[in-house]
């Protein structure tokens, strides 16, 4: 793992130790980012949580210019299907994947909505280490399970409130999730 980049919002960059680029819910045009779409010139694998346009974010044109692979729920797949993304896989909560090489994906729910399919969270097995991102969510009590099963190393969780928890109920979820850095 050589790198995790806050994109703005609830976009992160990972890059690999082998160099493999992997966004998640890679909204490039938010306030907050730090780079621009026409910056990305080589992304691997694309992540989207849930079907909301502040996540999808600019999932179709970073697909068109890269082809990258894009793991999502199987109704959001279907959907950036029809958009002419050429590389999706759907899976649903509970899953596991290796869409690439050394790269394990796991779904796991989130309480959230999503304009298709069920919102969800990642878990991201890479080079030895677990990254949380947890999407758009509400705090839950099943944080403590994920905490029990995976040996989080970073948590990359929301404390936006009104959309999402706020930074209170943000605090009490790494009480449950337990993760080195967040
Ligand atoms: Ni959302």
């Amino acid at each position: 793992l050589k790198m995790i980049r806050w994109l703005g919002h609830s976009a992160f960059e990972i890059t690999t130790s082998n160099d493999k680029s992997i966004l998640i819910d890679p909204w490039i045009d938010n306030p907050s980012s730090p780079i621009r779409l026409d910056d990305i010139s080589k992304a691997d694998l694309v992540l989207v949580t849930h079907d909301h346009f502040d996540h999808v974010g600019n999932t179709v044109d970073i697909c068109k210019r890269t082809n990258a692979v894009v793991v999502t729920n199987p109704e959001t797949a279907n959907k950036l299907s029809r958009s002419g993304v050429k590389k999706v896989i759907g899976m649903n909560i509970g899953g596991s994947i290796e869409p690439m090489d050394g790269v394990k994906v796991t779904m796991v729910q989130a309480f959230h909505s999503s304009e298709s399919g069920c919102p969800a969270g990642f878990l991201l097995h890479i080079d030895g280490k677990i990254i949380y991102h947890a999407g758009d969510t509400g705090i839950f009590s099943s944080m403590e399970l994920l905490g029990d099963l995976y040996d989080i190393d970073v948590a990359l969780i929301p404390i936006g409130s009104v959309f999402t928890m706020d930074p209170y109920q943000a605090a009490k979820s790494l009480r449950l999730l337990k993760p080195d850095v967040v």
